[in-house]
C-alpha cells in the first residue's frame, strides 16, 4: 500500500453513510473517541480494524485505502469508457470495463488517459480478416512500446510487446473501434 487510511477518508466515509462518530464506534467495538482521535490525525486504527472498518462504512478495504468509493453507475458498463492501468514496478497490465480501484505491487494506479506525443504514430493496415498494427518507436530495453490493444465493442485484444522484439500486433478485425499502445516512458497512445 503506498499510504495508510486517513483520517480526513474515514470522516468522509462515515458523514456519506450519514453515522455519527458513535454510531461508527459501535459497529467496530471501539470508543467514539477513537473515531474522533482518527478523524482528527492523532491517531491512526489498528491493522487489524482495517477490515471491520471497511465493512461498517460499506467499501472494500482496498477503497478505504485509496479513499474513494467506486460506483459504476451504468451497471451494464459502457465499453467505450474502459481503463487501461500499468504497475510502474513490475509491468502488470489490467484493463477494465468501468471504474476501479487498482493496486499492484503496493500502488493504487491511476487509469491511463491516452496522450498525445509526436514520434508515435499508430499506423493500422487491415489485412484480409486482421488489422496489422504498427508503431514507428524504438524498441530498446529503456524505451519500448510494452503493449498494444485493439478494443471492440464486445472486449479487447492486447498484444504484450517486449524490448528488441518489434513494435507490432496483429488482431481480429471484427467490431475494433479503438487502438492503443503504451510507451514506458510517453505513457498510453491512441
Ligand atoms: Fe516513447
Amino acid at each position: 500500500m503506498d499510504r495508510y487510511v486517513t483520517g480526513a477518508v474515514i470522516k468522509r466515509l462515515r458523514e456519506s453513510k450519514k453515522m455519527t462518530q458513535e454510531d461508527l464506534a459501535n459497529k467496530i467495538f471501539v470508543s467514539g473517541k477513537a473515531v474522533s482521535k482518527w478523524e482528527t490525525g492523532q491517531g491512526f486504527p489498528d491493522i487489524s480494524l482495517l477490515e471491520p472498518l471497511a465493512k461498517a462504512l460499506d467499501i472494500s478495504v482496498i477503497e478505504l485505502f485509496s479513499g474513494d468509493c467506486v460506483e459504476n453507475k451504468n451497471k451494464s458498463s459502457n465499453i467505450k469508457k474502459c481503463k487501461f492501468y500499468v504497475c510502474p514496478i513490475c509491468g502488470n497490465v489490467i484493463w477494465a470495463i468501468g471504474d476501479a480501484v487498482i493496486s499492484c505491487c503496493g500502488l493504487t494506479l491511476p487509469p491511463l488517459e491516452p496522450e498525445e506525443v509526436s514520434g508515435h504514430e499508430i499506423k493500422t493496415v487491415p489485412v484480409e480478416d486482421e488489422f496489422h498494427i504498427y508503431v514507428e518507436h524504438p524498441m530498446t530495453k529503456e524505451h519500448y512500446i510494452s503493449f498494444i490493444a485493439a478494443v471492440s465493442d464486445d472486449g479487447v485484444q492486447i498484444a504484450k510487446l517486449y524490448p528488441e522484439g518489434n513494435a507490432e500486433a496483429r488482431f481480429k478485425r471484427s467490431r475494433v473501434k479503438d487502438i492503443y499502445a503504451y510507451c514506458n516512458r510517453h505513457g498510453l497512445l491512441k
